[in-house]
């Protein structure tokens, strides 16, 4: 046996990003039949060929093994339910299903991204497991998306952008929008690393604007709503925004906030403690407000980490940033917390071609 750790080599298996099917015959009753796999693959294309396995200890291994037929359902990305559904205990996993009979009366899903009707054509001994190989006899796609799953857990899947972004006229909207399609599929992550609220934000006409975030499960969530134009002087977020932007695009709203703040009696910064922090924000490349006093007695403090993904020409085009309560102990620049939100926008930043100087 080789000296590894079977775990270490499942994560590293889960590193391969697969879509998600269920395979599906009739038993010798008549009775339908489905599993959840992911071990699908194309095989040939003359003869058309394709392949899964299926550990020997499934209770249905009897059941694909004797098959003259099996249907691959290719999931589609809303269908997380059904894939749950087609890998757990539940008695019959066909109750309440939506689905027609095909080809030798093996079962096909309905709302799958694609379909496989499938004869049997060989299996093969693998280890704990048994593959099939199926001759596929007849097909059908759909425009429906299709679910994906890798590092043992469910994804979505987005088309690649195509090409480098380049300083070319129209290439700041583009790398703007592949900030934003990038950014908002890491929050799910982030928010499950972090245990708080993960917010995306853009720098719109009236400043920082929230354009997605990803709720926590246990963290306060009452005031973040997509669209919120927040403070540009008083909120973590606006302060990455004024310490990464020029000054020519932020000025206008600072004056503006100002003014607002000094006519309403609050207190508002003098431009040169604005200036100070900026220098400190942009060195640090994080802002952290924390701990934020709790609203009413009893309830926790809060934390906001703010992050810049900057594009390549450095300029933030989106903010990242975790809020919610943490312990009264506060949240320093060394926190695992500020650390995960570093490297996560930094990684983003890499991916929209920003070169770090030196
Ligand atoms: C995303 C996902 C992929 C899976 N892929 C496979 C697979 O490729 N082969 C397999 O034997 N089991 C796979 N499983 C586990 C089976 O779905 C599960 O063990 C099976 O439904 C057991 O059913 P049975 O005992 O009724 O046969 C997968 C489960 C999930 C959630």
């Amino acid at each position: 046996m080789a000296n590894f750790d079977p775990r270490e080599l499942r994560n590293v298996l889960g590193a391969f990003v697969t879509g998600v099917t269920v395979i599906t015959t009739v038993d010798g009753d008549g009775i339908p039949r489905g599993v959840t796999v992911n071990s699908f693959s194309s095989v040939s294309l003359d003869p058309p060929l394709v392949l899964w396995s299926q550990a020997l200890k499934a209770s249905s291994y009897p059941v694909f093994r004797d098959a003259k037929r099996f249907v691959v359902n290719i999931l589609a990305e809303d269908q997380i339910e059904v894939s749950r559904r087609f890998s757990s205990n539940i008695e019959n996993r066909f109750e309440g299903m939506n689905y027609h009979l095909g080809l030798g009366g093996v079962p096909v899903l309905d709302g799958c991204s694609a379909f496989l009707e499938c004869r049997s054509f060989a299996s093969y001994p693998g280890g704990d497991h048994a593959v099939f190989l199926g001759e596929v006899e007849n097909f059908e796609r759909t425009p429906r998306k299709p679910l994906a799953f890798g590092g043992g857990r469910y994804m979505v899947a987005y088309a690649h952008e195509s090409g480098p972004t380049t300083p070319e006229a129209g290439a700041e909207g583009l790398a703007q929008l592949k900030a934003v399609r990038m950014g908002c599929a890491a929050l799910p992550e982030l928010r499950d690393k972090t245990g708080l609220n993960l917010i995306a934000s853009v720098w719109g006409n009236r400043g920082p604007t929230v354009v997605h975030w990803e709720p926590s499960t246990d963290a306060l969530t009452e005031s973040i709503r997509v669209g919120r134009v927040m403070s540009t002087l008083d909120s973590a977020t606006g302060s990455v925004f004024t310490a990464f932007l020029p000054r020519a695009v932020t000025q206008a709203i600072i004056d503006e906030e100002r003014s607002a703040a000094l006519a309403a009696g609050l207190p508002a910064p003098k431009q040169e403690e604005l200036d100070a922090g900026i220098d400190e924000n942009r060195r640090r490349g994080v802002v952290i407000r924390a701990p934020i006093e709790p609203t009413e007695p009893g309830k926790p403090h809060r934390v906001t980490v703010s992050v810049p993904v900057l594009d390549h020409a450095g300029q933030p085009a989106l903010v990242l940033s975790a809020t919610g309560p943490i312990p009264a102990t506060g949240c320093g620049l060394d926190a695992p917390l500020v650390n995960t939100m570093v490297t996560a926008a930094a990684a983003l930043s890499r991916q929209l071609g920003y070169k770090p100087a030196g």
